[in-house]
């Protein structure tokens, strides 16, 4: 496209909205590792760590697993283990088992080298439509709209959206805005220009109109209706799950479990235990789930705290005991493995929020003696 058809250097043409977020986005942009380097895997690991967590809380993560896995070879060779334990903390673990398994389909089917065509990139273990988006747009320069809660949230301002975005309706209008909006061969400044504006200035709850490069294009703020935008889709509160888990504790040390790969909290290491029935007594939910997990009887158990923690789709209060047992080994019914950890060795398993706070209480109560 020429200058004059894109209207930058045309004096007669007030600049487009395109143009001027570009402008913005060229004097503005955030310094992040991952825009220093046209490397698509590095990209890949950012666009994953990203999905549901902030970008300063991915930094130090990202910037450590850079250096422990820079390329798919290193990533595919690790043990389970070590990469969960460089994940502990982000949360979704599924996302690290998932660039496990892509990692390994790398290697086999495609020579080490990160793919570009983007059927072979949804074709990735947990490469999505977004996360294929985003990586073909920043590290291939493919023209192609990531869309992210950020890019929802600006699109839906700009557009002023009358429906749910998350909608098949209202993601399609999303979409074919954003698309007629996209400046050709430019697709990786057009987006991350969009994420940093949600990030920095059309903020969900206050967005800083004042300061925003294209808010004389923003059809919300012309109708003042900013604050109604994205209109919200009807979300139940999270139902609640009610766990209890069992330290059993053998001199200084304590039984841990690894939970299977592949489902809630894959790969992580936990205190036996599980839900509790509706209404079921805590001690009686107790003996069974540890009974079944591990094949042995709690002769008594002693309440060591409650502890709760909010997924996705739930959250969970788990009642956590410090237990007597009838001195029997213990099998792994469900579990992958069985392990007795050294209460000071705890932080060196990956574990999920409510496990390791429970580890950490552990070691604390061990100090006090
Ligand atoms: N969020 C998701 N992807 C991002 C990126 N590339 N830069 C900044 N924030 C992001």
């Amino acid at each position: 496209m020429s200058h004059l058809a894109s209207g930058r250097y045309n004096p007669r043409m007030p600049p487009s909205l395109t143009d001027t977020l570009l402008d913005w986005y060229g004097n503005h942009a955030r310094d992040l590792p991952w825009r220093r380097t046209g490397d698509p895997y590095a990209i890949w690991v950012a666009e994953v760590m990203l999905q549901q967590t902030r970008v300063e809380t991915v930094l130090p993560y990202y910037r450590k697993w850079m250096a422990r896995f820079p390329d798919p070879k290193a990533l595919a060779e690790a043990s389970s283990d070590e990469l969960m334990s460089a994940w502990e903390g982000l949360g979704y673990y599924r996302r690290a088992h998932n660039m496990h398994l892509a990692a390994e389909k790398i290697l086999r089917e495609h020579a080490g080298q990160f793919p570009q065509n983007p059927e072979d990139l949804r074709n990735l273990p947990g490469v999505g439509k977004y996360t294929a988006a985003a990586v073909g747009a920043i590290a291939f320069g493919a023209d192609v709209v990531a869309l992210d809660g950020n890019l929802r949230r600006v699109l839906a301002r700009l557009m002023d959206l009358d429906l749910d975005p998350r909608s098949v309706e209202g993601e399609a209008r999303l979409l074919g805005y954003a698309t007629s909006l996209l400046p050709e061969g430019r697709a990786s400044a057009f987006n991350q220009a969009l994420m940093d504006l949600g990030a920095t200035i059309c903020l969900p709850r206050r967005p800083a109109c004042d300061a925003c490069p294209i808010a004389g294009f923003c059809r919300a703020k012309a109708a003042g209706a900013q604050m109604d935008r994205p209109v919200r889709g009807a979300r139940a509160g999270l139902p609640s799950v009610r766990r209890v888990c069992g330290v059993l504790p053998r001199q200084r040390s304590v039984l841990i479990g690894r939970r299977p790969l592949g489902g809630l909290l894959g790969g992580l290491w936990e205190f036996p235990g599980g839900d509790t029935a509706d209404n079921e007594d805590l001690e009686v939910a107790l003996r069974r789930q540890v009974l079944g997990q591990l094949g042995v009887r709690v002769e008594d158990a002693l309440p060591l705290g409650v502890y709760r923690h909010s997924y996705t789709h739930f959250q969970v209060t788990a009642h956590a005991f410090i237990c007597a047992w009838d001195g029997s080994e213990p099998t792994a019914f469900e579990h992958t493995d069985l392990r007795w950890a050294d209460v000071d060795q705890l932080a060196a398993n990956p574990m999920g929020k409510i496990d390791r706070t429970i580890a950490r209480d552990l070691k604390e109560r061990a100090e006090a003696g």
